[in-house]
């Protein structure tokens, strides 16, 4: 089993993610850090402790962290995840408590104190990592690797080129690549295209399971547009496609590659720079400035229907 633990700003694809990796054999969730991303940090708290309760999971410690990104302030996505994170889904209030201790020091005890090396999985903004790697370098030691859903090679959700989780904090994301920590990136590329068919969930819907019904009502999760109004639903497992990666590698198409957070100010801010040339134009630019950019191991493609029968 790998052990890991899960960083997450639930939200509706957080929720479904902490489900798929709560019942699956081969992940040993050995802490849950939350920070504000998708909705405020008390309802990702909140929601998080509900998908524990709703799986009948053990109690694996759960603790807030960032109420805000590193410099900006927050910009939820109410707009696709309702005003609770959970847009219609109404789940009965925890009776269990968070950790009295910040998320940071959650993560710095989860990790020190493992026998063997832990794998972070960030699910969110990557604030909460940020400030575990500044205040606590120590923890790299015994860190595996971090798998993130996070950027994109082309294109961007939150912005034209920039993905959600890096646009919220792209300084906390920039800490996080330049830290020398083996990474893998699960990218919009990837996240946009692990889409459910409608007649793969419609018999959620009525199965003797609350689980089962409440995976069905969050794939089914609708959206409003701002822009249109229009009402939306994108069917994609989200979040949980990461942990997909993590488990099953063989199904994705992977690219070790250059990547770097655009900080500056205007348009393109957020946005990830996945440099997939051949190494003649790469160590070109690499040394104009800012040393060269680190490598990540980028998912770019995968098998839908095999991803999807994970579930
Ligand atoms: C990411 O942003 C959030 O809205 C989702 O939970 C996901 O982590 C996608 O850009
Ligand atoms: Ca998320």
């Amino acid at each position: 089993t790998t052990p890991v633990i899960l960083d997450v700003d639930t939200g509706i694809d957080d929720a479904m993610a902490l489900m798929f990796a709560l019942r699956h054999p081969e992940i040993d969730v050995r802490a849950i850090t939350c920070v504000a991303g998708n909705t405020s940090l008390d309802n990702v708290v909140a929601n998080t402790l509900r998908i524990l309760d709703l799986v009948g999971a053990p109690q694996i410690p759960v603790a807030g962290g960032a109420l805000c990104p590193l410099i900006e302030s927050s910009r939820d996505a109410s707009w696709v995840h309702g005003a609770t994170g959970l847009g219609s889904i109404v789940l009965p209030a925890s009776t269990r408590t968070p950790q009295p201790v910040h998320a940071i020091e959650l993560m710095r005890r989860t990790i020190v104190e493992a026998s063997e090396p832990m794998t972070l999985v960030s699910l969110a903004p990557m604030t909460n990592l940020a400030l575990l790697l500044r205040m606590h370098p120590e923890v790299t030691g015994n860190l595996e690797r971090i798998v993130f859903m996070g950027g994109s090679a082309v294109g961007g959700n939150a912005s034209a080129v920039a993905e959600f989780n890096v646009w919220h904090d792209p300084e906390a994301a920039h800490i996080v690549l330049s830290s020398g920590v083996p990474l893998m990136m699960y990218g919009l590329d990837v996240f946009d295209a692990v889409e459910v068919p409608a007649q793969r969930v419609a018999p959620l819907h009525t199965m003797d399971s609350e689980i089962s019904r409440t995976l069905g009502a969050l794939i089914d999760h609708e959206a409003v547009d701002p822009a249109s109004g229009a009402t939306h639903s994108n069917r994609l497992i989200g979040d949980a496609g990461a942990l997909c990666a993590m488990v099953a590698p063989e199904l994705f198409g992977f690219e070790r590659r250059p990547v770097h957070v655009e900080l500056a100010p205007g348009f393109s801010r957020g946005q990830t720079l996945v440099d997939r040339r051949a190494h003649g134009g790469e160590s070109a630019i690499h040394g104009a400035g800012g040393g060269p950019w680190p490598l990540v191991d980028v998912t770019l493609t995968c098998g839908v229907t095999e991803v999807l029968d994970l579930f």
